[in-house]
């Protein structure tokens, strides 16, 4: 339906020192892979890809599922990735780091049209509307690649029934890195079925920490300060209207987690919806 056909704005990864063996025989049916249909890469560590969608592949806004390619043996190598594309949508989207050496994504950097991924079928995540009691505001707040998963929430029409208004937050080290989420607020915002209510109740802060930019300093920082509520005429955070979603590093998730019981918000799940939730957008210190 909302195909991006960028042009890709770095050149791809040379395709001579890594080559993608054949999905593994036995292993993986074909109901576990989906085709490349488009690639961009955005920085030389970050890119996004789209897949067809299996029509038995369902999946909730925020959720995430395993995918992988096969090693040199034809064992798989699969990974959790949140998936960025929306749940109403035809086609799939991820949003990938590119870790050296990684034994996935320095396989998954080379994809190009028309390669066999595989795609597990069972999905699943805390990042989920179902998870969170009602309120005012829902703040989605993200570092890096954890903003995958929010660009599926926030093509959700459910997340904008939900909350009045909803605040993307997302921090990157550099300029560069905000590519991604730039287009896909725009493209959104844009966008014949969404883009409305997009328009009138997203309100996007990137922002990041080792360049000048419009917006500078850490999400902990813009929340601890107040800057961020403030610089958007909101009310300071408040457990009662404010609703809170976390998707970054370890250290990101524990210290908004730190902020947010200290002003009384509660961890939400599915027995008992609460006031934030969190999820790792990977597991480790990070690259
Ligand atoms: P790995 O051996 O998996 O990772 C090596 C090291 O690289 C890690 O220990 C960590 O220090 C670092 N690292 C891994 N992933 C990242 C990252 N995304 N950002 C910064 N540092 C990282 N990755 C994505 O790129 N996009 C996603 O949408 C995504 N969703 C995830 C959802 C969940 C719930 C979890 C747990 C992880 C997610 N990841 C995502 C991470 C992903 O599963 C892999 O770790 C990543 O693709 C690297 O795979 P690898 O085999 O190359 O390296
Ligand atoms: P900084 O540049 O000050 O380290 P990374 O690329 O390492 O995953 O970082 C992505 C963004 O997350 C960067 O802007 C980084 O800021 C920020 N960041 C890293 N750790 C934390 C943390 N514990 N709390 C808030 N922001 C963090």
């Amino acid at each position: 339906m909302t195909q991006l056909q960028n042009p890709t704005p770095l050149a791809a990864p040379d395709q001579a020192d890594k080559s993608l063996a054949p999905l593994p025989k036995g292993g993986n049916s074909a109901a576990d892979q989906v085709k490349v249909t488009a690639v961009t890469h955005w920085t030389d560590k970050l890119f996004s890809f789209q897949t067809n969608r299996p029509p038995s592949f369902r999946f909730q806004s925020g959720e995430f599922a395993m995918i992988g390619l096969a090693d040199n043996d034809g064992k798989a190598i699969t990974r959790a990735y949140s998936i960025a594309s929306p749940h109403w949508d035809d086609y799939l989207e991820f949003y990938s780091i590119i870790v050296p050496d990684g034994p996935l994504t320095s396989r998954l950097r080379h994809i190009q049209i028309g390669d066999d991924i595989i795609l597990r079928p069972k999905t699943t995540g805390t990042l989920n509307l179902a998870r969170l009691r009602d309120g005012k505001r829902l703040y989605l707040l993200a570092t890096g690649t954890g903003f995958a998963p929010f660009a599926s929430l926030i093509r959700d029409p459910e997340t904008y029934e939900r909350f009045d208004e909803v605040i993307l937050v997302h921090g990157c080290r550099t300029i560069a890195e905000l590519g991604y989420s730039q287009k896909i607020v725009a493209d959104s915002r844009a966008h014949p079925l969404i883009g409305e209510m997009v328009t009138a109740q997203l309100h996007y802060v990137p922002s990041v920490t080792r360049e000048n930019f419009t917006q500078t300093g850490r999400i902990t920082t813009l929340l601890a300060d107040g800057k961020l509520a403030s610089s958007l005429s909101l009310p300071p955070l408040d457990a009662d209207f404010d609703r809170i979603m976390i998707c970054g590093s370890i250290g990101l998730n524990q210290d908004i987690a730190a902020q947010l019981l200290a002003k009384n918000f509660q961890e939400g799940n599915l027995s008992s919806p609460g006031d934030y939730v969190i999820e790792r957008a990977f597991v480790g210190d990070g690259i």
